[in-house]
């Protein structure tokens, strides 16, 4: 071979091996990149390639196979029983304060200065202030970067070995970032979201099966299957809390610094996390969060306040298990006791027959509930409710109360007979009468009435009329009632013949009133596609959705013609929803009803949704929101950054290019000036918005 031969050759391909650990390396830092902070880099496409590509590589070559490969994450495990684990360091708990007041955190406060001895009133101890997440904790160590070993906390001394199940939690990395210590544990909570939760149920539901209790318990129940292919099911979260055993790492001075290291590992740290001096500091910590629990989209059951520094933690020391330099401050249950004074049945916008228990008022979450779902028939019949009963009732942000179970002993003698919904109804909707039915394999019964019921005529107002479809500010569940009661709306294209003396003449309406609402009328017919189409209230069709089918059709004509085929084609659309779409529309009445709102005036602009040409400033570009905006909502701001291309991510990350920042921002405002992110208000925003693009 000649020397110009040897230029030729096109340049070598990595051998296999070296392939092997770069896709890995990419694969992780992507996963990471999707999991942990939220901002994909890539496509799920590209990954799902590159994926593939490793997957291929490792099966002709078993030999570079190592248990650290994202690959291995899927691979299911049956075991036949658990492996107990001796905790190195043992797992502690917490000391619980149940004083839910400020003055919990000035006991805990106490204590630590008498323990360290601090009588100056101006010395004020620092402390790190966290989350108490409701899941269960987990133990995780890494010999050399990898996971080794998944255990759970058992009795503290002794927990079980759960590494199957834990490696198929996406946020939980195979591999640590960076430079690794020799060995390392890391320990925090696996829990499930409440969206995930609600999900999981939903699903449960729909399949007949019995439903979990709480997100807690459902987290549990999935790291503790012996088949990880069952856990792998079950959406799974997680956030690092502290650490256990560790050896060649100079561990961090402070706990709020060990917190950056773990998150520098690749772990997932919750952003709600404060450095604060003194009780007032603490008090001002649990008062913040306390407002903001209900938004949170997980469970908490209290915050935990630390000791920062580690010296003056060693200093503290132990009573029985609990360190003294920890204290986990509650707030009010989300689950609580009372009992069922009636069974009800509500008729939803789609006919839903659901049953709902009527209770002896409760405070539960940090309000007053005298109303839990009971979702269907056959789960009313699984957890066996009845009037008369003691039960357990859960309400979690602002998710609708429900009765998790009965307390069986608490039973009395004279309850009434086991739910039968169609009995309790006397086969009729409790509503307008019409027969009610329920569709081979489904869980629900429903009013067969349709928009002659005047409980899903209300619904459907109310539904049309809300904030995220036609925007009618004034037009609530109060007024829908008397509108729909004294037959003055019978159909959606009547709120456009309302007038000011129609509506004066309302019972509890004045003027001012009246012409308030037909000016929100009348501003509600400049809408746009998506809207128009959620706003209908066709089964099955979300935001989201009524978004793609915007996007797509660009046109409402050709979306009410369009075949199974067409529909199909639409991002996320699937028979179910493909059908629902081809029924609606196939309903003369349906058609005359978007065709008497057209008519109304009620329009959009014709390219809505479709991708324009529309300069978009904001393409490729991550944003995160905090705070409170002065003009902008939340859901107007998202909008507006979407509709200019960008995305909205819920944390702030290295990725993020602004962080727009309102009154009250929190930490990810403090996170964003660690990370140098440029912080913008709104002003700042809008104008962003308004730049041309080249
Ligand atoms: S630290 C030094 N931090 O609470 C004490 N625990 O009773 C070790 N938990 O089962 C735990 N959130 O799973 C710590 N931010 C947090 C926590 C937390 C929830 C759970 C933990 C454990 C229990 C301790």
């Amino acid at each position: 071979m000649n020397q110009t031969d040897l230029f030729d050759l096109p340049p070598a391909a990595p051998a296999p091996a070296e392939r092997i650990l770069n896709l890995r390396d990419l694969l992780n830092r992507y996963a990471h990149e999707y999991y942990v902070l939220d901002a994909p880099t890539v496509p799920d496409a590209e990954y799902d390639r590159l994926f593939k590509e490793l997957q291929a590589l490792e099966a002709a070559h078993p030999e570079c196979l190592t248990p650290d490969s994202p690959t291995q994450r899927v691979i299911g495990t049956v075991l036949d029983g658990f492996i107990p684990v001796r905790h190195v360091i043992p797992m502690l708990s917490i000391r619980t304060e149940t004083d839910t007041e400020a003055t919990g955190a000035v006991a805990f406060d106490n204590r630590v200065r008498r323990e360290l001895e601090i009588s100056d009133l101006l010395t004020e101890v620092e402390y790190a202030t966290e989350l108490k997440f409701d899941g269960l904790a987990i133990s995780l160590r890494y010999e050399a970067g990898v996971l080794v070993q998944a255990a759970t906390r058992g009795d503290g001394e002794t927990g079980e070995n759960v590494t199957h199940n834990i490696r198929t939690i996406g946020q939980i990395p195979l591999r640590l970032l960076g430079d690794a210590p020799p060995v390392l544990e890391v320990r925090g909570e696996v829990y499930m979201r409440r969206d995930d939760f609600e999900a999981l149920n939903e699903r449960q539901r729909n399949l007949h099966e019995k439903t979990f209790v709480n997100p807690r318990n459902a987290a549990a129940g999935a790291v503790r299957q012996l088949d990880s292919r069952i856990a792998a099911q079950r959406p799974l979260s997680f956030f690092a809390y502290g650490m256990g055993d560790a050896e060649g790492w100079t561990i961090p001075d402070t706990h709020s610094g060990l917190l950056d290291a773990l998150s520098a590992f690749g772990f997932p740290v919750c952003n709600h996390r404060d450095v604060v001096l003194g009780a007032q500091g603490l008090a001002a910590f649990h008062q913040k969060i306390g407002a903001l629990r209900d938004q949170l989209p997980y469970d908490i059951d209290g915050v935990v306040y630390k000791v920062n520094s580690r010296q003056l933690q060693a200093r503290l020391g132990f009573v029985s298990r609990e360190p003294r330099w920890a204290v986990a401050h509650k707030y009010p249950a989300q689950e609580q006791m009372t009992t069922v004074l009636d069974i009800d049945v509500q008729v939803g916008r789609t006919g839903k027959l659901t049953p709902v228990a009527k209770l002896a008022p409760v405070f539960v979450g940090g309000v007053t509930v005298s109303n839990a779902t009971l979702h269907n028939e056959e789960e009313t019949q699984r957890k066996d409710v009845r009037v008369g009963d003691t039960v357990i009732v859960r309400r979690a942000g602002d998710v609708i109360p429900e009765v998790v179970s009965v307390v069986l002993e608490k039973r009395p003698q004279n309850t009434g007979p086991v739910f039968d919904l169609r009995k309790h109804l006397n086969n009729a909707c409790p509503v307008c009468g019409s027969d009610i039915a329920r569709e081979e394999g489904e869980v629900d019964w429903r009013c067969t009435g349709g928009l002659f019921c005047s409980a899903q005529r209300k619904q459907a107002l109310l539904h049309f009329a809300q904030r995220r479809a036609m925007d009618i500010e004034g037009l609530g569940d109060k007024l829908v009632e008397q509108l729909v009661d004294e037959g003055i709306i019978r159909v959606l294209p009547d709120i456009y013949k309302l007038g000011i003396l129609k509506l004066s003449a309302l019972e509890r309406m004045g003027e001012k009133s009246a012409r308030n609402l037909v000016d929100a009328i009348e501003k509600s017919k400049h809408t746009t596609l998506p809207r128009f189409l959620f706003s209908l209230g066709i089964r099955h069709i979300g935001e989201a959705t009524a978004k793609d089918l915007a996007k797509h059709f660009g046109n409402i004509d050709r979306l009410m013609d369009a075949s199974e085929e067409e529909l199909l084609q639409v991002n996320d659309v699937g028979p179910v929803v493909a059908q629902s779409i081809r029924t609606f529309f196939a309903q003369p009445h349906n058609r005359e009803v978007v065709e008497q709102l057209r008519a109304a005036g009620v329009s959009w602009p014709e390219s809505d949704g479709i991708d324009s040409d529309a300069p978009k400033p904001l393409a490729g570009m991550t944003l995160v929101l905090t705070g409170t905006l002065p003009t902008l909502g939340r859901d107007d701001a998202k909008a507006l950054i979407e509709a200019a291309g960008g995305k909205v991510s819920g944390s702030v990350s290295k990725k993020t290019h602004y962080v727009v920042a309102g009154e009250a921002a929190g930490s990810k405002l403090d996170k964003a000036n660690e990370l140098g992110v440029t912080v913008l208000d709104e002003a700042g925003l809008l104008a962003l918005l308004a730049q041309e693009t080249d």
